[in-house]
């Protein structure tokens, strides 16, 4: 079947959505697709190789906070399953790729997209379609997914079956913004490809963005998290130079803000965390360095100055300490908010791993509050629990603000905290009472 015969077919399944989907992988990314394409009115099969996620999502325990439990049933009793059976891709039409793409010391790690495509090309059929959503560097889809689908398939790319990529914007937790209603851009190795990754994502998503490539699809999703990591790192550099000329870094940004064009705000924290920022950009600059032998000057720039962000926050803390003639060692210090962004649980690469690392490392007694990850005892070292006590507060040296959750009672805990810094901005107002960073 020519690749234009395959798209025809394949576009009126998907049309009259009998079109069978795989997802691979059903975590924050794949079980969002999943169930949006449910809804959508395909027949959906949930890929899931960690069987304790497959097990849940089975008998409807959601794990990913932005779908909740009856979300997740209705798609169950629409006919969606989960399985950590490879066999569960037997027949399908077209299979979407959401797995992770971590780093493993500094380095790409593509494992993750490599077992998938493997699983993916094993049962493969001509005419299907397969679409990588992963964040990766540009070249991915066709450099290396494409010929792992072709060796184990014994189809051709192009020829015999569809392939495309589309990059996921999902942002876990922002109340405007879901899957539906961010454009999504999509893109093939050809334009049958291209056609038939557009059908299937026009199906549940309300505008999407086609692009000529899928190299410039993958870019396009690098450039969106860079531009981040690069303008986070510039202002946190330039806060920790406010601080020291003694200028209100968070005045001066709000200042710049009111120029009603040309400048967009981001502000100071105590680090970048999540699945994208500390990622993403080296596996550009990963490939730059791999083909053309050159150094991303700006990512790595960004990378060292974001990730010395934990280490300078312990430095405020010990000189906060300092001033009350207190040492690190055998103060009590409590943590607000441990996970990378406020009201969401993920605490991947989260900046408050380091700093309470550091923290306890240097004898503090460290007791971490965070409503959103809840289950856990323990958090890199300090005890964690998931509610404000306003006696532990009392009772603290310091409190450290690192994650600005909106359940935390600000004025409750401004009132009962002996000395509390705010790396988040978020207590402006209580200037005299609280230090920021
Ligand atoms: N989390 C986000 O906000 C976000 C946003 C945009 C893009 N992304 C990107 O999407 C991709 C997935 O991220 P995520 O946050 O959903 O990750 P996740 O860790 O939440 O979920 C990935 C799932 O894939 C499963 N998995 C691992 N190997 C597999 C395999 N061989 N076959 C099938 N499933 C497998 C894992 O068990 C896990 O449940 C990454 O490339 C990430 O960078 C994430």
């Amino acid at each position: 079947m020519t690749s234009a015969a395959s798209a025809t077919s394949l576009l009126s399944r998907l049309e009259d959505r009998t079109a069978r989907i795989a997802v691979l992988g059903q975590g924050y990314v794949g079980l969002v697709v999943s169930m949006r394409a449910s809804e959508a009115g395909f027949d959906v099969v949930g890929l899931e190789p960690d069987e304790d996620r497959a097990a849940a999502l089975q008998a409807g325990r959601s794990y990913i906070e932005d779908v909740p439990d009856e979300v997740l049933q209705a798609a169950l009793d629409r006919g969606y399953t989960v399985t950590s059976d490879p066999a569960g891709l037997v027949g399908f039409d077209v299979a979407v790729i959401s797995v992770p793409t971590p780093l493993r010391e500094t380095l790409p790690d593509l494992s993750y997209i490599e077992a998938a495509g493997a699983m993916a090309g094993d049962h493969l059929r001509p005419g299907a379609l397969v679409i990588l959503e992963s964040t990766t560097y540009p070249g991915t889809t066709t450099e290396l997914l494409g010929p792992i689908l072709e060796e184990r398939s014994g189809l051709r790319a192009g020829e015999d079956f569809l392939l495309g990529y589309s990059p996921e914007r999902i942002d876990p937790g922002n109340p405007t913004y879901g899957l539906a209603n961010t454009p999504k851009v999509v893109a093939g190795i050809d334009d049958a490809s291209t056609a038939a990754v557009d059908a299937f994502f026009s199906a549940f998503v309300e505008h999407t963005v086609v692009v000529s490539g899928c190299g410039e699809a993958e870019l396009a999703k690098i450039i969106e998290n860079t531009f981040r990591h690069v303008n986070i790192a510039l202002i946190n550099e330039l806060a920790m130079f406010a601080h020291d000329l003694g200028v209100d870094v968070n005045e001066a940004i709000d200042a710049a803000a009111t120029k009603p064009f040309g400048f967009m705000t981001f502000r100071p924290g105590p680090g970048v965390g999540g699945h994208c920022l500390p990622v993403d950009p080296s596996y550009l600059s990963w490939k730059v360095k791999m083909q053309l032998g050159e150094s991303f000057r700006f990512i790595e720039l960004a990378n060292d100055i974001n990730e010395h962000m934990p280490q300078y926050v312990v430095r405020r803390v010990t000189a906060a300490l300092n001033e009350e003639r207190k040492a690190v060692n055998g103060s009590r210090i409590v943590v607000l908010g441990v996970s990378y962004k406020p009201n969401v649980g993920d605490t991947r690469e989260s900046p408050a791993v380091p700093v309470v690392e550091q923290l306890v490392g240097l004898g503090a007694e460290v007791i971490a509050i965070d409503p959103h990850v809840p289950g856990l005892d323990h958090f890199a070292g300090a005890a964690l629990r998931s509610e404000v006590d306003d006696e532990l507060l009392a009772s603290s040296d310091l409190v450290l603000l690192l994650t600005d959750h909106s359940e935390f009672d600000y004025d409750r805990i401004v009132k009962h905290a002996p000395r509390m810094l705010d790396t988040r901005n978020r207590l402006r107002g209580h200037d005299g009472e609280v230090e920021r960073l």
